[in-house]
């Protein structure tokens, strides 16, 4: 079959690559792609949100089946127009997509259905949200509604932050219409992870756990990015929080949905806060996660095709997924100045010798290929995954592989998957 991914970063690539050992696959596109992406898929420049053109394209080319990475693209009806054309894909409808698309839709749903989060109000007016947060008081967060690339949540400490916060989406309108609405919700507390699962709009089958690193500097200083670095599993989600997150999160959400009129299929992604081993929502994704699909479909042992196949047809109950048992950790490899401006074009080196350590893959998010060389493209570059007996062996075996590659600029986090240990010990100290 033919096969079409959406999307240019490191969760495309790790797509691509995964996709690329199924027997089941006899050719791989990608649009727009990456360098690393173009040594398995063909890239077509055509941008991930130009749904007009990709529909045409895909009709044209006869592809089986597309797979949509980012969310901008399903928040303004891909699927919908695929399907429209008789174009299997991958991913939830437009009205589906609302989950992510939308922070005030999201929590209202999970208001109405139960759904444990924090405590919030939506506001379209600028004294309103004033007065809120004058009353509530800090810390609070601020989210503007709307998409706005990961830069549009403001955790605020002192009430001029929260009031400045309020200004900067509503009268300045940093983040455009996307901020017409603002979400204020209460500050939660506890260690973060990353719960994913594909779902058909009724039975939901889920991801190892996982965590994300959002900040840019180590010990979770600096400003959020996309995601510094992930790693499975994950011990805050134990098996109580895992199960507590499948009954009381995941499998409601997904009725509610279909309850709605917006039957939800794809993946589905809580961003969860975790507290003495209680788990609420901080917000729904309605993709795979990016880093956190780099470790995760590396442990997957099972051929991602019919998982994607019976998850478009309904058809997910009679599946069933093999995981590794091994750990995996994935470091992103970011240009000086993210997650504020940088610039492109750096020559990366080291590549061809870091590619040579056996168990680990140098998954692609912003290169491209300039005469013949792999240059920065991007403020995430290469996300660095690694199989290891257990975390520390995947975090050692990591590094090892980023300090082969280096680039004029280059940073990263050095202490991915250092939760992980922490809580390790903790937990033996306990036995
Ligand atoms: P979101 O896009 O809603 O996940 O927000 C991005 C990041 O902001 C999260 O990963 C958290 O680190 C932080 N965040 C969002 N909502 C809250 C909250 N209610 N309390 C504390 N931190 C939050
Ligand atoms: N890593 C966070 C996200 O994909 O939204």
């Amino acid at each position: 079959m033919k096969v079409l991914v959406i999307g240019s970063g490191g969760r495309e690539h790790a797509l691509v690559w995964k996709i690329a050992q199924s027997p089941m696959v006899k050719k791989i596109f990608c649009a727009p792609g990456n360098a690393g992406i173009g040594q398995q898929a063909e890239c077509l420049p055509i941008p991930a949100e130009d749904v007009k053109s990709l529909t045409s394209w895909a009709e044209k080319e006869k592809i089986d089946l597309t797979v949509v990475g980012p969310e901008a693209p399903l928040t303004i009806g891909i699927v919908d127009a695929f399907e429209e054309r008789g174009l299997r894909i991958f991913g939830p409808s437009q009205q589906g997509a609302e989950i992510e698309g939308s922070k005030a839709f999201a929590k209202d749903l999970m208001k109405k259905y139960g759904v444990p989060s924090g405590e919030f109000q939506t506001f379209a007016d600028f004294p309103g949200a004033v007065s809120y947060v004058k009353k509530r008081g800090v810390p609070i967060v601020v989210k503007a509604d709307g998409l706005a690339a990961g830069k549009g949540v403001i955790p605020c400490h002192t009430l001029e932050e929260a009031l400045a916060a309020i200004d900067l989406i509503m009268a300045k309108k940093a983040f455009g219409s996307a901020g017409r609405r603002i979400v204020i919700e209460e500050f939660l507390q506890g260690e973060e992870a990353s719960f994913l699962a594909f779902t058909d709009g009724e039975t939901v089958l889920p991801f190892p756990s996982c965590q994300d690193h959002k900040p840019i500097f180590d010990d979770d200083q600096g400003p959020n990015t996309g995601g510094m670095g992930a790693y499975s599993p994950a011990p805050v989600l134990s098996e109580k929080v895992h199960h507590q997150v499948m009954e009381n999160i995941m499998i409601p959400i997904v009725r509610a949905m279909a309850k709605e009129g917006r039957k939800y299929r794809g993946v589905l992604y809580a961003g969860l806060m975790i507290q003495d081993e209680k788990a609420k929502v901080l917000e729904f994704n309605a993709r795979f996660g990016d880093p956190e699909a780099q470790p995760l479909l590396m442990r997957m042992k099972s051929d991602l095709i019919p998982v994607l196949q019976a998850t478009v047809e309904g058809k997910l109950a009679s599946r069933q997924v093999d995981w590794e048992d091994r750990a995996t950790v994935c470091v992103v490899m970011a240009s000086g100045g993210y997650p504020g401006s940088y610039e492109k074009g750096k020559v990366i080196s080291g590549l061809e010798e870091a590619a040579k350590v056996p168990d680990t893959f140098i998954f692609h998010a912003g290169t491209s290929l300039k005469d013949g060389k792999v240059v920065t493209n991007g403020g995430r570059v290469l996300g660095v995954t690694a199989l290891g007996k257990e975390i520390r062996e995947a975090i050692a075996k990591a590094y090892e592989v980023v300090r082969k590659i280096s680039w004029d600029g280059a940073h990263y986090r050095k202490d991915i998957g250092q939760k992980a240990l922490k809580r390790e010990r903790k937990r033996g100290r306990e036995k």
